[in-house]
């Protein structure tokens, strides 16, 4: 295989598990030079010793600001140009919109909105130009009950794509996302499901996903590099990476 990432370096925001983790792997297989993030303590020390020293893996959480800046800070001492920012880290606890507590609406926002940007703004220093920059929002397919919050946190992301697209031009650094439909992951995307929750989401996952089946985190993975290094003429875009949910019908 070509080390097509050779002599890269690239940040992993939310890479400890899941999508953000199956992205870090495969930039490593490609040669880059990885540093990913997590917000547990316990997740992060379970990274850091399954990929010793093919990766950095650093304790931040996007919530605080001041992380963030410590992020910034390590970045320009041991990394600094990042070629490409991944930019995973999120949660979702989904209720119906009744339900929603004012905490349960904060910790969204402050995680999945307010992180992504702080990520970006405090970290775009650190990119090297004609870099890229890539975020995750969500399939832009129907929404289902119990989404609303989560939906309105990567909304507002999405709008950040094309407005961090347009700023970042003079420095040719692209900006895009990933909108994942159904993927397997060890959460599937959900704060707390008990064994039977998931078994009842990844089966509604398979039934209303046109290529029926979940896609995996590997397909996410390859989908995030072509967005991360190989779309050379792509910006403010949010690719759907979904099975056809957000586009055709499925078979009947
Ligand atoms: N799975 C799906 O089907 C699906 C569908 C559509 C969109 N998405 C989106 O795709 C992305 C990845 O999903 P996933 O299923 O791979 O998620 P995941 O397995 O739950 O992983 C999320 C990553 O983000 C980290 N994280 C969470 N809160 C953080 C914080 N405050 N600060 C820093 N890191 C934090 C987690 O680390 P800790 O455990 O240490 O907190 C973990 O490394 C998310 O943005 C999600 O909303 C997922």
């Amino acid at each position: 295989m070509t080390k097509h990432c050779a002599g890269k370096n690239a940040v992993v925001i939310g890479g400890t598990h899941g999508m953000g983790r199956a992205t870090a792997e495969k930039l490593i297989e490609a040669g880059a030079r990885v540093l990913l993030t997590g917000r547990d303590a316990r997740n992060v020390d379970k990274a850091r010793a399954e990929l010793g020293p093919r990766a950095t893996v650093l304790q931040s959480n996007v919530a605080e600001v001041h992380e963030i800046d410590a992020l910034a800070h390590a970045l320009r001492e041991t990394m600094a140009p990042v070629h490409a920012l991944f930019v995973f880290a999120a949660i979702a606890e989904f209720q119906p919109f009744g339900e929603v507590s004012e905490g349960s609406y904060d910790r969204h926002f402050a995680i999945n909105t307010k992180g992504a940007f702080f990520t970006v703004q405090r970290l775009a220093p650190c990119i090297a130009d004609e870099g890229s920059i890539t975020l995750t929002t969500v399939t832009p397919a129907n929404a289902m009950p119990g989404m609303s919050v989560y939906l309105g946190t990567k909304a507002a992301v999405g709008a950040f794509v094309r407005g961090f697209a347009v700023e970042l031009l003079p420095r040719r650094i692209r900006v895009n996302a990933l909108a994942p439909g159904f993927i397997d992951t060890p959460t599937l995307g959900l704060a707390g499901l008990t064994p039977g929750q998931r078994a009842e989401v990844a089966a509604i996952g398979d039934a209303v996903t046109p290529m029926q089946r979940h896609g995996t985190m590997e397909e996410v993975a390859r989908a995030a590099l072509f967005l991360g290094f190989d779309a050379t003429f792509t910006t403010g875009v949010e690719l759907a990476v979904d099975g056809g949910l957000s586009t055709v019908a499925g078979p009947r």
